[in-house]
Order: structure tokens, then sequence, then C-alpha cells
């Protein structure tokens, strides 16, 4: 069974369903995302698949110096022991939740959405192009605490997207922001217009379109609750902004109990709210997307722990549906707690990888993150141009088998391969999974697609790696090899 479902830069995640005991590759129809919830203790994850990396890393760190000097302190080299974790000059103690690892903490330097040139920062400054007054916040470290990253957003104490499966933690109440709404409230008590990117990072399985770490856009703007209606028939009527093309939007939203007004929501002010803020989005991928001559937009009913109502964009893009963002009305208590109780406002979340690979033709996720010029010297600030594919290096194919267990969880397993191959790895797909009819026990196979971006790779190191692999497996996930 491939595991390459379109997943990239899912807004759904915070709005995914459980589906307990469901098999371990259901996904959500419109997005890919894999529903899944952890069987294990944070205790035993950790020292079922991380602990060893974070210990073994100790004394041989991999990290290298990002070319820029320290004024900046993420581009300062993330320092890790089995006590503590210093990222972004700030030393944090690691406990039972933690499951960052070295491979991820190195991303957290790399800041490709403040290098002009990368596709990333292409379409941020296009994006930010749509919106000409907003504030613009880049440089938050990617550190926060729960606090910031779920309860402030009203995510339930039980929401899947807190399971050490899905998220890094640093500790137990540290983690790598899961998303860009993480610093929404603390932005909306600086200004009514904000615009915040970033890097996120989710633990996920590995592929084309699967990357642990992506780029995010988070955008809110506010009004004056009792003058909406007005300021914003205004502001709509007085926007000049050119556009070329046309645009077809389908809206088969509906206000229903599912997903309904906020009580505390004059009726007109809400509605006022959602039209600017579809109109807004409406011309921002009009801006986007300006080479496809009739754009075709829908709007579809979602759901947000942070927005009601909530929805979401699609776009017609050669021949499939494109999900772009979640949007919606904020959620009154989050504007209370930034001090803004006689506001409304809207905001919307994005994901610039996702927007990046179709726009840019960039077949695989892993090439953001590539330091080949060939990569690099292709791209102009401001400029969407097709990215021209250089020679692909040979790829390495390599099967391993195994009985698994009850605690057995992909994601920690696709965290062991990347430990150990990192970038190297291009995919892993399950493609073989039996019970025995007699022992019941569950037999699962995973190819493991191992290519380098910038060179080629010899049979004996894979050997080395998938011997290394299949040892770590063993020890780490206590399943029995095949
Ligand atoms: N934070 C959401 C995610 O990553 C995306 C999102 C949805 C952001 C709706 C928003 C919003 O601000 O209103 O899944």
């Amino acid at each position: 069974m491939a595991t390459g479902i379109f997943r990239a830069t899912s807004q759904q995640w915070a709005s995914r369903t459980l589906r307990v005991g469901a098999a371990p590759k259901l996904r959500t129809a419109l997005t890919g995302q894999t529903l899944k919830r952890s069987t294990l203790s944070a205790t035993a994850q950790w020292q079922q698949a991380v602990r060893p990396v974070l210990c073994a890393s100790f004394h041989s760190s991999p990290f290298r110096l990002a070319p820029e000097t320290a004024a900046n302190p993420l581009k300062e080299p993330p320092k890790i022991t089995a006590e503590s974790i210093t990222v972004g000059g700030k030393t944090y103690k690691t406990d039972s939740f933690t499951n960052v690892t070295p491979t991820v903490l190195e991303k957290t330097t790399r800041q490709l959405h403040l290098i002009p040139t990368h596709p990333i920062a292409i379409i941020k400054d296009l994006i930010y192009s749509a919106f000409p007054d907003f504030k613009h916040y880049e440089t938050f470290s990617p550190v926060v605490t729960t606090k910031e990253n779920f309860d402030d957003l009203c995510f339930s104490d039980d929401h899947p997207g807190r399971a050490v499966t899905d998220t890094y933690y640093v500790n137990e109440k540290i983690m790598l922001r899961t998303h860009t709404s993480a610093h929404q409230l603390k932005v909306m008590t600086e200004a009514d217009k904000v615009l915040v990117t970033a890097d996120v990072y989710r633990r996920d399985e590995i592929d084309a379109s699967h990357y642990p770490v992506f780029h995010q856009m988070e955008g809110a703007q506010l009004f004056d609750a009792k003058t909406a209606v007005d300021d914003i028939r205004k502001s709509i009527a007085a926007d000049t902004s050119a556009v070329s093309g046309s645009i077809h939007t389908t809206d088969t939203t509906v206000i229903t109990p599912e997903n309904p007004k906020q009580d505390c929501h004059d009726e007109a002010a809400m509605l006022a709210t959602a039209d600017h803020l579809k109109y807004s989005l409406n011309m921002m991928v009009r801006k986007l997307f300006s080479h496809e001559k009739d754009l075709q937009v829908r709007w579809i009913d979602a759901q947000f722990p942070f927005t009601s109502p909530s929805w979401e964009m699609e776009i017609l893009y050669q021949g499939k549906w494109l999900e772009v963002l979640g949007c919606g009305v904020i959620r009154q208590d989050i504007l209370i707690n930034a001090g803004k109780s006689d506001k409304i406002g809207w905001a919307f979340g994005l994901g610039l990888e996702r927007l990046a690979l179709v726009l840019f033709g960039i077949p695989d996720i892993r090439l953001f993150w590539s330091q080949d010029e060939r990569f690099l010297r292709q791209f102009e600030p401001s400029k969407i141009q097709k990215f021209k594919q250089f020679s692909k290096y040979p790829p390495c194919i390599k099967d391993i088998s195994f009985w698994s267990n009850d605690d057995f969880h992909e994601n920690n397993f696709c965290e062991i391969v990347r430990d150990i191959a990192g970038d190297i790895v291009e995919d892993v797909q399950l493609i073989d999974e039996f019970t025995h009819p007699k022992t019941k026990k569950r037999s699962v196979c995973y190819r493991i697609n191992y290519r380098s971006m910038d060179r080629n790779v010899t049979n004996a190191e894979i050997n080395e790696l998938q011997e290394k692999l299949r040892e770590e497996v063993v020890q780490r996930m206590k399943v029995e090899l095949r």
C-alpha cells in the first residue's frame, strides 16, 4: 500500500477527528491525513524510539553551522544532551516526553522562508503583497509552550494533535510548534492586521510530499465589532487592487449547528467578517495563480478549535481540487485573552510548501532543503518559474519485514529511518502486511527507497544503513525481524 498521498502542509491537522482502533492507514478523503492515536505512553515512546538517538548523538552532534553569523539566535546550532536541549539560544530540560531528534532540531537553523531566492520565500512575498498594510512576523522561535500551541487555541485535552506520536516535544510543557496559529494570540495583542510566517514541525511518515518540517503562514484581521458591517462594506468598495483573469467561486457553506455562529456575535457583523475573509483570500489566490486564466475556487465547511464558523478553500488545479487553506471567524475567547474583546476578526492558515510544489512544479518536498546550487540558483525573488529537473541520482531499494506488536506506530518507525539515513530516504512504503492465522501476529514489510538529491549512493553504504536500521528497530521497537 502506497503511503504517498499528498498532505505536505495540510491545514486539516487541527481539525481531524479521531477514529480509534482504525486501520493504521486511515486517511481523510480531503487531506490524505493519517488518522491515528498514540497507543503508547509518552515514556514508552521515548524509550522505544527516541532516547537512544538523543543520547547517542551527545558526543558527535551532526549539526552544521549555517552560513550566516549569529545575529539571529536561531542560526546558532542547537545543542543536545541527555539532560537538556538548547535551541535559539535558550536551554530547556528534557524529561520523559522528550522526543525531538537531532535531525529535526538541525532544521530549525535553516529558516528557508528568510532566503529571498528560495521558492518558500518567493511564495511568502507574493502573499504579503496581497495584504499590503499587514504587520509581518517571521523570526519567532519554533520552541513554544503547549499552552501557546494548544490550550490558548481552545484545543481539547484529548485532541489527537497533542499525541507524542504526532508532535515533537522538548519536554512535557515545551514543544516545536505544529502550526503558526501558536503565535496568533500574541501578535493580535500588538496589531489588528497580522501575518506570521514560520517553520512548523510534525512527526510524520516519509515520501515525496511528507517532511517533518514545513512552512506555514497565518493571517488575521480584526474589526471594531460595533462598526464592522459598515467598515467592511466601505473597505471592499474602496479596494482598487488590480487583478488579472477571472475567478469562479462555488460556496456551498452554510451556518449550521455543526459549523455555528458564536453566540456572542451579532449575525450581521459575523457575516460581514466572513465575506471580508473570503473576499481577501479570493483576491490573494487570484494573485498567486495569475497564470491561470479562469481560476476555480470552492469553499467548504470545516472545523477548527480556534474558529467558528470555519471553512476551507480549495482550488481546481490541473484537474484536481487542491486544498489551500483553513480559515474562519476567530473564537471570541481568544480575542478576549488578547485584550481585544471589542473586536471581531477572521484568521487563516496556509501551507507554503503545498503552494510552492504546484506553482514551481517541484517534484519532491526534500528539494526545498537541498543545498545543491543546481536547485538554489534556479530562482529569483518575486518570480514564479517552473523548476528544471536536474539529473536524479539512481535509487537503492531495500525491504525490511518484521512481526509488529501492539505498541508499534508507523511514525516511530519512520523516525528511526530518518535518524539513521536522514534526507537520503526518499520514501517509505508499507508494501505487505498480513496476520498469521494461528499466532494472530501481524507481519509488515516496508520498502525503503534510498536516494540522495546531491550525490550517488553506493550499495555498500546503503547496506550498512539498512543493517543499522534492522538492529535499531529490534532494539527500540521490540519487534521481531522476519
Ligand atoms: N492551524 C491550522 C492547521 O495547521 C490552520 C488554520 C485553520 C489556521 C484555520 C487558522 C484558521 O488561522 O483560522 O491545521
